[in-house]
């Protein structure tokens, strides 16, 4: 497996990095997880504006243009067999004695890029639909920030995976719905998908953003809002999305059905629209970028 660190390619087991990287020892960075379908990098310039975003977020001088990026993005995935991959981008602030106050003057960011394989949920799991819990969102104020440091995802997650669920959906304050611990929600009540704002709250899901334009292109009843707790736990369904586990119906959560406990209608249209528009739009989509980055530095 080959992965990008720092200015080169490289086999992953020679790939390291200082003791002192501030992402080691701070969790001082932020990443992205791009899906590739077909070999292209599925809405590159989204990811790598929320990339921007997260960066800004956390004051950290972007390293790459985005040309730059997507030249090392689509080199990365030349030198892979698989058609369809998932990349993880990680960039931190650097290397240098510890202080938590930024280096002064600025060190050389760290950047790493990896694919794996791309493994979208299996029929059954499509069939069952998934189980969730419910916790308190404990974490901070700007999880819309795609920050490395995920302590509290990973406790959440873990939460799910103790109790046998999948996923742990996470309720601010007592109050409203703002996302999986890894995942964006939607509920749907009476045929309306709901789905929260983008705010500070919630990581801005690119899944997020493709289902509510496949609901608003066909017709489908939806508004986007704050999602109450009592609205999620007497919800008709519950759906999960992101890059990786593209939608999922919840249909179980804290061990009680979610509507039926079956999959719903709402999951169903949303699941087909979503493949034929992976076949149709993202398969068939223009790489993005033109020229390798090994062309661009005389490796080509
Ligand atoms: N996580 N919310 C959180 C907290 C997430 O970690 C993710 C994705 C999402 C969905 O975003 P998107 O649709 O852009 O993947 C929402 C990725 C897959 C991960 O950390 O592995």
């Amino acid at each position: 497996m080959i992965v990008y660190l720092n200015d080169q390619f490289m086999p992953i087991e020679e790939a390291r990095i200082p003791v002192l990287d501030r992402g080691f020892i701070f969790g001082d960075g932020v990443y992205e997880v791009i899906p590739v379908y077909s070999r292209r990098a599925f809405r590159l310039a989204e990811h790598l504006k929320r990339l921007q975003h997260s960066l800004d977020g956390i004051r950290l001088p972007n390293p790459h243009s985005d040309a730059e990026w997507t030249a090392l993005v689509n080199e990365l995935i030349s030198r892979h067999a698989e058609e369809d991959q998932y990349l993880y981008l990680h960039i931190t602030r650097g290397v240098a004695r510890r202080d938590h106050a930024f280096p002064s003057p600025p060190v050389a960011p760290t950047v790493f890029i990896m694919s794996n394989p791309l493994l979208t949920p299996p029929a059954e799991l499509l069939h069952s639909g998934v189980a969730a819990v419910s916790a308190p969102d404990n974490r901070w104020l700007r999880c819309d920030i795609k920050a490395i440091a995920l302590l509290p995802n990973v406790l959440l997650r873990q939460m799910a995976v103790d109790a046998g669920a999948a996923e742990t959906i996470l309720i601010r304050n007592d109050e409203f719905m703002t996302e999986g611990a890894a995942s964006n929600i939607f509920a749907v009540k009476n045929g309306e998908l709901l789905a929260p704002p983008k705010d500070n709250f919630m990581l801005p899901g690119i899944t997020y953003d493709v289902i509510l334009e496949l609901a608003a292109a066909n017709g489908i009843p939806h508004g986007v809002r704050k999602v109450l707790a009592s609205e999620v736990f007497s919800a008709d369904e519950l759906l999960l999305t992101s890059s990786t586990k593209e939608v999922l119906a919840i249909t179980t959560l804290d061990g009680k059905p979610v509507g039926n406990g079956k999959p719903g209608a709402m999951f169903s249209k949303l699941y087909r629209l979503y493949q034929d528009y992976k076949r149709d739009v993202m398969r068939k989509a223009p790489s993005p970028g033109g020229e390798g980055w090994g062309e661009k530095n005389g490796h080509g």
